[in-house]
């Protein structure tokens, strides 16, 4: 799998595994009269896949989009732990535990009132539930684009040779090109986004986030969309991701069997609010969580049931048409 000798981390925590990298901490949100979020309160550990679901409408994009700081709570905190390496090498496929000796003292940084690009650069990156990538670029020029927060020089500059800015590129472009490694886009490297199948599509877009060496990894849906084949290849991706490069990842899925498979930590949103939280074996058996997916099977049932009828009933008077004419 691992078909090149990796220089880099893509890591930009440096946390030991298991510690508080993130605390959402009784957060609300309104928007006019809809209450998309309700005093929620989540824990995401470091080295954690934490996969956060829920029916249409629950409020997971809308939590997403407050930890990446596009929404702003009204009530609660929103807290980033991170913790500088020490410089030691720590490159994709790296033992976990060398690269824990890295650690440095732990800051803690306040989200909530914080522009999106001031998050980002303390390393909180995401894809978005539709594609947001520029389709009439290259797949290159699309993960140099995710390299910007850590350029000095101009991405524009970086990218016609100008001066300086060469060595710079140099380094990124290294970077870059191992995570186009990891994810296997050698083949597209020079394709346009646009002309590029939806699946591949996606795995851009999580290479882009990867290339911001985050120390959080926010994915909303990236699996939406896709066949059984291509989400088993997307969910192998973010295994890898989060293995080899120790990256750790929220991750918003419908996909139950999925999620199932691949979390760590698994919370529960119905209604803007938190129904359950814990390992994937936990929720599962939890009662408010068969009640709320079993309660939306029911309602599949009931739909699907009048639908039945309706169709009946058109096919009765076409049937009736057909006598009288
Ligand atoms: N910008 C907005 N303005 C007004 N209402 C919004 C906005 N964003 C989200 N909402 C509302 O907040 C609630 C939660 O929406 P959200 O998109 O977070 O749900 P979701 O769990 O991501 O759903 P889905 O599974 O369909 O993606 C919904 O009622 C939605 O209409
Ligand atoms: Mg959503």
């Amino acid at each position: 799998m691992l078909t090149r000798a990796y220089q880099h981390s893509l890591r930009g925590s440096h946390l030991p595994a298991g510690q508080p990298l993130l605390e959402v901490d009784n957060i609300s949100l309104r928007f006019g009269g809809v209450k998309a979020l309700r005093d929620i309160s989540i824990t995401v550990s470091e080295g954690d896949i934490h996969a956060i679901i829920g029916p249409n409408g629950a409020g997971k994009s809308s939590l997403l989009n407050c930890i990446s700081g596009l929404y702003h709570p009204q009530e609660g905190e929103i807290r980033l732990h991170t913790a500088a390496g020490s410089g030691a090498t720590e490159a994709v496929g790296a033992h976990r535990a060398d690269a824990e000796r890295a650690d440095g003292p732990v800051r803690t940084h306040t989200l909530t009132k914080l522009p999106p690009y001031k998050i980002a650069r303390l390393g909180v990156a995401r894809s978005f539930q539709n594609i947001e990538l520029f389709s009439a670029m290259t797949v290159l020029e699309n993960l140099m684009l995710g390299r910007h927060i850590h350029m000095k020089k101009g991405v524009l500059s970086s990218m016609l040779w100008v001066g300086p800015a060469r060595r710079q590129e140099i380094e990124h472009r290294q970077l870059v090109e191992e995570v186009i490694d990891l994810l296997q886009l050698q083949a597209v490297r020079n394709t346009h986004v646009g002309a590029l199948a939806y699946g591949v599509q996606k795995r851009v877009e999580l290479g882009r986030a990867l290339c911001l060496q985050p120390a959080l990894l926010l994915l909303d849906e990236p699996m939406a969309g896709m066949n059984a084949e291509e989400k088993e290849d997307m969910a192998r991706y973010i295994l890898d991701v989060h293995e080899l490069a120790h990256v750790s990842v929220v991750l918003i899925e419908h996909d139950m069997n999925v999620v199932m498979d691949i979390s760590d930590q698994v919370s529960v949103l119905d209604f803007g609010a938190k129904i359950a939280d814990g390992t994937p074996d936990e929720v599962k058996a939890d009662p408010a969580v068969i009640e709320a997916y079993l309660g939306a099977e029911d309602e599949d049932a009931e739909v699907q049931e009048a639908v039945a009828l309706m169709e009946e009933q058109v096919a009765q008077d076409a049937a009736e048409e057909e006598n009288r004419g």
